[in-house]
């Protein structure tokens, strides 16, 4: 008798086929960039008032962010507000516009609607996140932050860090200092930002350096310098 495969049997061994190779992709790290809703340039809260309510906040609801909240303060962070021919210019001041800042979004279960949790790298240059590892990592972070657990409940935690070869190659050990300061300003703006939002924002510069890099599954030269959690205020 001759042997012909049932076409059922054929289409199921294909779907379970492209199953297994987007899981492959998914492990390998190839899991699709996520494009963040533009973010806004006008807001109802003026820069005397945010900086008059500002203040660090080491208690928050577990309340999840809209993306809309999260594009905004990635964008106060870090974004890309004008381009120049060979280079965009971004929110905060860079010394010689050598941005050394990177910006991780560690987003917890529920913590921003429609995101899986997990570590993302925020890209500027196309206003999108790239997954960088799957799961909840908060209370891991709140660990590795020398035990402040106050901020494993915020939704969000923005770690802000930095890669001194690109501030040193311009300005040799100078670099260092500069990456540090520019990560104070991209700081300031998360705080303001989520002032602005009616949100709040905490500044925690305690952590064990090695513990962190390695929660995140970030790359040996992103040297973590500020994490930021952020939510509605508890
Ligand atoms: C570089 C830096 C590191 C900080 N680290 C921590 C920290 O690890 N934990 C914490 O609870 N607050 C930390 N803070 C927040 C300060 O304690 C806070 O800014 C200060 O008490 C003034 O309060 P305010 O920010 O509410 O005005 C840090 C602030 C800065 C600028």
């Amino acid at each position: 008798m001759e042997k012909t495969a049932h076409p059922q049997a054929w289409l199921r061994g294909l779907v379970s086929g492209f199953a297994v190779l987007m899981l492959l992709a998914s492990s390998a790290g190839y899991a699709e960039d996520l494009s963040l809703p533009p973010p806004s340039r006008k807001g109802t809260l003026s820069v005397e008032e945010a900086l008059s309510s500002r203040r660090t906040h080491r208690s928050f609801q577990g309340r999840a962010l809209t993306l809309k909240q999260l594009s905004q303060i990635l964008w106060a962070a870090n974004g890309v507000t004008a381009v120049r021919p060979g280079r965009q210019l971004k929110t905060a001041p860079s010394a010689g516009a050598t941005y050394p800042i990177d910006i991780y979004a560690v987003v917890g279960e529920g913590g921003v609607e429609s995101m899986a949790p997990g570590v993302y790298h925020y890209r500027p240059e196309s206003h999108s996140l790239r997954p960088v590892t799957s799961g909840d990592v908060r209370t891991q972070v709140a660990a590795a932050c020398l035990r402040q657990m106050w901020m494993a409940p915020a939704p969000l935690l923005i770690v802000i860090t930095g890669e001194y070869g690109r501030c040193s190659a311009k300005y040799g050990p100078r670099g260092v200092t500069y990456t540090q300061i520019e990560a104070g300003h991209v700081g300031q703006n998360v705080f303001l930002q989520a002032e602005a939002l009616f949100l709040k924002a905490g500044i925690v510069g305690a952590f064990e350096r090695e513990d962190l890099g390695k929660t995140l599954h970030i790359p040996a030269a992103h040297e973590p310098l500020l994490v930021m959690p952020v939510g509605y205020p508890g």
